[in-house]
């Protein structure tokens, strides 16, 4: 079973990775599990990508979270972990190994940590580990980000904004993920006729990846509060004119969807001053990146928010929206939460298993409930906990519901 969008858009072949084979490196990369299926339950492959920094604390621990949730629910989960980003480069040399990605593409779901560090940092651009993360994004076609932004009500004083402004916010984005500026052509840096550098990108976008994008927004503003605003530069920009052109043409199609449009510095700028009026938003890949940001801190912590990554075919990629966190990595300090979360949406909309995803959902509130909280979402009076034991709390969580429901 695989990650599937209902749109008008075909897939092509995927393309080849460039990379080394991890089948000849010097040291054993990877770790499989090969589980013999048990009878009555259903088997799901899911490729486990921890990559860097608080990376593999955040996997280790919502690999567990996943695996309980999942049994009680009669899954049975086969996992196969394999190193991207710096981990793959520290291993054979390039920061996607064919084999990571034919593991990635041929799984059922992919759960990923995160990737990058300060190691790295001066490697050239091809050889840095982010690129992992953009080979994977390409080559999986996984076009559609969705990214939830939601004020919890036990989190409402960790937000930077005001109680009466954060309370109640719950917004979706819908981030387009394989085009625009990160990936359109010609791009570079060069030197001109002057002899002076120039460094340039492109926004660059075909009418039918708005309009498949379009179509996820709207599909999921209609399982919302049916609310759907698009964000562009149409201003400004020709590939915005062409955004709102086409969003707008299919609204029609859509008649029980309410559409508006807003510019992109309105909508940084609506983000922090009224977030509550945004049910559902659309947005190109550079706004969407910048603006989840920005959502992730009225939620109160970066370290809270999951997102999910999903194509026409073929598996979707569930990560944390947060990097790899290299000041606190390693410290038992990384909030576990947003890759929990992650895993929930890889349930809910990787596997369409919604009853287990429900029962990791209701684990992380209960937990918060009962006033365990790490670092970045501490506040007085409650409990502060690492890594490892906000894990643990949730996982008791996760069995205590079943408790309470047999
Ligand atoms: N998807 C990804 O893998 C991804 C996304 C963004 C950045 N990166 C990479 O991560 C590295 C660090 O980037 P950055 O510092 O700009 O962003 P970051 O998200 O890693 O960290 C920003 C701040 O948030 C904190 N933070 C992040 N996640 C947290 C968590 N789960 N719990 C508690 N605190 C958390 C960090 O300690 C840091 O202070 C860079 O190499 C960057 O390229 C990777």
């Amino acid at each position: 079973m695989a990650a599937a969008l209902q749109t008008n858009t075909r897939l092509n072949p995927i393309n080849v990775v460039p990379g080394r084979s991890l089948t000849n490196p010097s040291r054993a990369p990877c770790r499989v599990r090969c589980a013999a299926a048990s009878p009555g339950k259903k088997r799901f492959n899911i490729a486990l990508l921890p990559g860097d920094g608080i990376g593999p604390e955040v996997i280790s621990v919502a690999k567990n979270v996943l695996q309980q949730a999942g049994s009680l629910e009669g899954l049975e989960f086969n996992f196969q972990e394999m190193p991207v980003g710096g981990a793959a480069l520290d291993l054979v040399g390039v920061p996607l190994p064919e084999e990571s990605f034919a593991a990635a593409k041929q799984s059922d779901a992919i759960l990923l940590g995160a990737i990058g560090g300060y190691k790295w940092d001066n490697n050239e651009k091809h050889l840095r580990p982010e690129m992992a993360l953009f080979y994977l994004r390409r080559d999986l076609k996984v076009f559609a980000n969705l990214r939830p932004a939601t004020v919890l009500p036990q989190l409402v004083d960790a937000s930077t904004l005001k109680r009466e402004v954060a309370e109640g916010v719950d917004m979706m984005i819908v981030r387009e993920l394989t085009g625009g500026i990160y990936f359109g052509e010609p791009r570079g840096i060069k030197t001109n006729e002057n002899g002076e550098e120039v460094g340039f990108n492109t926004e660059f976008y075909a009418a039918h990846e708005i309009d498949r994008i379009a179509r996820v927004a709207f599909e999921t503003a209609r399982k919302r509060r049916g609310k759907l605003c698009s964000v562009d530069k149409a201003n400004v920009l020709d590939a915005s004119i062409l955004w709102r052109r086409r969003v707008t043409a299919l609204a029609s199609e859509y008649p029980d969807v309410e559409l508006t449009h807003m510019y992109v510095d309105n909508a940084a700028m609506q983000l922090i001053r009224d977030p509550k009026q945004f049910d559902t938003i659309v947005t190109n890949n550079i706004f969407g990146d910048i603006l989840s940001d920005e959502a992730s801190m009225i939620t109160g912590s970066i370290g809270m928010l999951p997102s999910a990554s999903l194509g026409v075919s073929g598996p979707g990629l569930f990560e944390p929206i947060h990097g790899s966190a290299p000041d606190i990595a390693g410290q038992d300090k990384a909030n576990p939460l947003a890759t929990i979360l992650s895993a929930a949406m890889l349930l809910k909309y990787g596997l369409g298993e919604e009853k287990a995803a429900k029962r990791i959902e209701d684990a992380v509130l209960d937990t918060l409930n009962k006033g365990f909280r790490t670092g970045d979402i501490y506040s007085p009076g409650n409990k502060l906990v690492g890594c490892k034991e906000m894990g643990e709390e949730v996982l008791k969580s996760v069995d205590s519901k079943v408790t309470a429901t047999v």
